[in-house]
């Protein structure tokens, strides 16, 4: 038994009550200005004012190992990022040139490259360089104060490639201190060789990829990007309800550019998450409301590609919780920090601070069926958290474009260090 006691921390956490928080409680953060935290083998024991857990202590025979203390600096929970593609090869920089000329995503989609590129090369890649690749960025959000990381599948679009994909996703969640929630991502793109024949390959997924994913207990969620020119309403209801029918979450890539009603459908198979949503009709929005469907919205992608933000305030109104997420991506977001989306959030889409901290933490974790364990500092989950270089959450969005986090602890242990 190895125990912490973490003193003189100004603490700002959701309190998980046992569902998201919507409309008005977007935004409940509790406050402790002078807080402390006593973590016992990961997980906590005690979080509270620093005078009261110190009572509690000596009202106890536990022995402190290492006391630690905070300075008076901010203590966060870690970031849960709840959407992400980090399983890829290298970046798409050149891609990236041509968007910055005026060539539309999915026209660039149309013509073979953007995620079908992706795919060539992952296909190719050897697994161990694949793991090296993925790894890096891994490490990389753990810096900017990422604990727990959901990561899909999806550049592979054929069976052998998505399982070494999520092989690579399952090494992750066990050579490194992140939590890992994987996601089964076969409909990301119809692949090359299904050009034209996209419900041929809706049926090679259902009757192939998902059984054999299935069987090896490696996918927790299933994705479909459900866009104009790739996935129809159809074709992901028919694939969402077989995931869901062999015991997989489902979640979906919805009116991201077009509103072709991929939020109704989250609605209708009362889908864990509806992503994106830029485009999304108030309607469906509602829709999305009453089935408690989590809209996690993603705002480095509307900035990369200079499209209007996702109407955050309108989802706020109507009482959907909403998270928010990298979507760490080559192509419309290629962005581990949660501390930048943050930032957009706060700026670009009117959230105050305390609504963005209850999107990047405890929404987040309800997102990937995490929040028992992680995404808020509750008695019972795991100490896992980020101490930030300032005093408030607000520094996050104040002190833009570095890194605001001055270290990280998973499960009590520390893995980023002090860089002030
Ligand atoms: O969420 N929209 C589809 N998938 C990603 C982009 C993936 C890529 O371009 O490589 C997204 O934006
Ligand atoms: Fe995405």
């Amino acid at each position: 038994m190895i125990t912490k006691l973490f003193r003189n921390a100004a603490i700002f956490t959701p309190v998980d009550s046992g569902t998201p928080k919507a409309g008005p409680l977007q935004g409940d953060v509790r406050v402790l200005d002078r807080g402390a935290l006593l973590c016992r083998n990961g997980l906590l024991e005690a979080v509270g004012p620093e005078d009261q857990v110190l009572q509690r202590l000596a009202a106890t025979a536990l022995d402190v190992d290492h006391e630690i203390d905070l300075g008076g600096r901010c203590v966060i929970p870690g970031f849960v990022d709840p959407h992400t593609h980090l399983c890829f090869m290298m970046p798409r920089e050149q891609e990236f040139s041509l968007r910055l000329q005026g060539v539309e995503y999915l026209e660039i989609l149309r013509r073979g490259g953007g995620i079908l590129s992706t795919v060539r090369s992952v296909r190719q890649a050897e697994e161990s360089a694949l793991y090296e690749a993925t790894h890096r960025r891994a490490m990389s959000a753990l810096r900017l104060g990422t604990t727990t990381v959901e990561i899909k599948s999806g550049y592979g679009l054929d069976t052998a490639t998505e399982l070494k994909m999520l092989r690579v996703i399952a090494r992750l969640a066990r050579e490194t201190p992140l939590d890992v929630v994987p996601t089964l991502m076969g409909a990301h793109a119809v692949p090359e060789e299904y050009r034209d024949r996209s419900d041929a390959y809706v049926d090679r997924l259902i009757q192939e990829m998902l059984p054999a994913v299935v069987a090896q207990g490696i996918a927790r969620f299933c994705d479909v990007f459900c866009e104009k020119g790739v996935f129809s309403v159809e074709q992901s209801r028919r694939i969402l309800k077989a995931a869901q029918a062999q015991g997989l979450g489902a979640k979906i890539h919805a009116d991201e550019v077009h509103d072709l009603g991929g939020a109704a459908l989250a609605a209708e198979i009362r889908a864990v998450s509806a992503e994106h949503l830029l485009a999304a009709r108030k309607e469906n929005l509602r829709a999305m409301a009453q089935a408690g469907t989590i809209a996690v919205v993603l705002p480095a992608t509307a900035y990369c590609l200079r499209k209007p933000f996702a109407p955050v305030r309108t989802m706020i109104d109507l009482g959907v919780p909403v998270a928010l997420a990298t979507d760490t991506n080559p192509g419309s977001s290629y962005t581990e920090s949660m501390p930048f989306v943050f930032g957009l959030a706060v700026f670009m889409m009117g959230l105050s601070v305390e609504e963005a901290l209850v999107a990047a933490t405890l929404n987040a974790a309800y997102a990937v069926g995490a929040a028992a364990r992680v995404g808020s500092l509750d008695v019972g989950k795991q100490a896992d958290f980020a101490v930030l270089d300032g005093e408030t959450p607000a520094v996050i969005a104040y002190h833009a474009g570095v890194n605001p986090v001055a270290q990280v602890y998973k499960k009590g242990e520390q893995y980023a260090p002090w860089t002030g």
